[in-house]
């Protein structure tokens, strides 16, 4: 009796890569982020943060420096950081960073992003940083890396170890560690109410059932991106959270399926991007809800009318329940309801199966892609 024993599946868990079975461990890297970072009552407790109290009270600007993927969850962190916050919030890649002349007090919190902590261009920012006396706060997913070991303080992301090229659940973990810094300087600045920030930390904290949901559909993006397959191009549109989740969905679909992908602010579209839309143009949208204050929604479903108009084809990334987008739609990949701001939680997820199973489908290795390494350790 002999038991054939693959031990890259073992540690796959039964998936086809790695980057499959990141994608499902989704839901338990934003769980294993929010873990023990809440008191009894509910209140954020960061102490880990050991910057002192004083400093982040202080704090008149905050840089967040990065690249790849970990800069679009930077992108997407601005949204809320501003909104809870009122401080200004700017987002840089970390190799354009470091070699301008960028404006750094002892009340500038630089916060670098990466999930590899060894990211050459964002360690040499954060040291550039530093050396101007800001503040640095490391987001990171790997533990005794040398960016943490670098900074100020550290806020760890809980992912787990990610093994894939293209980075997936260290994502969505950045972006949670990102919410929780932003809500915690919320209460430490009291410019959000007590039971608002209890509220939106609930909204961050229901997610991980959402993300499952999100998964458990995935046999229809499957059929989707096996149909095309043979693409050559893709655009993508999104606007508010929605723009930084359509560059990401685009960079996903380069990085692993070497298609040409590019994302856009929706609105920007009627100054340069309309051009590209001719008949059967691929277009991803990613749509807000229809349920926040704002004209968000409205103003992405004219745009996918303007696009569908020209003879684009539209692939919808739409909350449960909107109707308004079915008209204008040739495929709606449905996400479930939520909050604006925790949205880019669940609309990402089926651009990340989708590319990985067009991937596939052209018979490429989506953990290993060409010409791409993990962690970058050069400039
Ligand atoms: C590489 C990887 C990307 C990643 C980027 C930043 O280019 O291929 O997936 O987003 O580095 O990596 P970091 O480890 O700093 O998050």
């Amino acid at each position: 009796f002999t038991v054939d024993w693959d031990a890259s599946a073992a540690v796959k868990g039964g998936f086809d890569s790695f980057m499959d079975k990141e994608i499902h461990d989704q839901p338990k890297a934003v769980a294993d982020t929010l873990l023990g970072r809440t008191d009894e009552k509910g209140a954020l407790v960061l102490d880990e943060l050991r910057i002192p109290e004083t400093v982040l009270r202080s704090i008149d600007k905050i840089i967040v420096i990065a690249c790849g993927t970990a800069a679009y969850s930077g992108h997407v962190a601005k949204y809320a950081i501003e909104h809870w916050c009122r401080i200004p919030v700017e987002v840089e890649l970390a190799h354009e960073f470091r070699y301008r002349d960028p404006i750094l007090t002892p009340r500038t919190l630089v916060v670098a992003i990466s999930q590899s902590g060894e990211t050459m261009d964002t360690l040499m920012a954060v040291r550039h940083a530093r050396e101007q006396g800001a503040y640095v706060l490391a987001i990171v997913n790997t533990h005794g890396s040398t960016i943490p070991r670098e900074s100020d303080a550290v806020l760890y992301t809980h992912a787990g170890p990610e093994v894939a090229v293209a980075s997936t659940k260290a994502f969505l973990a950045q972006i949670t560690a990102c919410y929780l810094l932003g809500l915690y300087l919320a209460q430490l600045r009291g410019t959000k109410f007590p039971d608002e920030l209890r509220e939106t930390l609930r909204e961050l904290q229901e997610l991980p059932p959402k993300i499952q949901q999100v998964l458990d559909g995935e046999g229809y993006v499957r059929e989707v991106a096996q149909a095309m397959k043979d693409e050559p191009s893709f655009l993508f549109l999104g606007r508010h959270v929605g723009y930084p989740v359509a560059l990401e969905g685009a960079l996903k679909l380069k990085e692993i399926a070497y298609i040409h992908a590019e994302g856009f602010a929706a609105g920007e579209l009627k100054h340069g991007p309309i051009a590209l839309i001719e008949e059967g143009q691929p277009v991803f949208v990613v749509v807000p809800s229809p349920r926040g204050r704002d004209q968000l929604h409205s103003k992405i479903v004219s745009n996918i009318q303007e696009v569908r108009a020209r003879g684009a084809r539209t692939l919808v990334i739409a909350e449960e329940g909107d109707e308004a987008v079915v008209p204008y739609a040739d495929i709606i990949f449905r996400v479930p309801q939520t909050a604006t701001l925790m949205s880019p939680l669940v609309a990402v997820v089926p651009l990340q199966i989708f590319a990985s199973e067009l991937a596939k489908a052209k018979g490429l290795d989506v953990d290993q892609p060409r010409n791409l390494a993990k962690s970058v350790t050069v400039e």
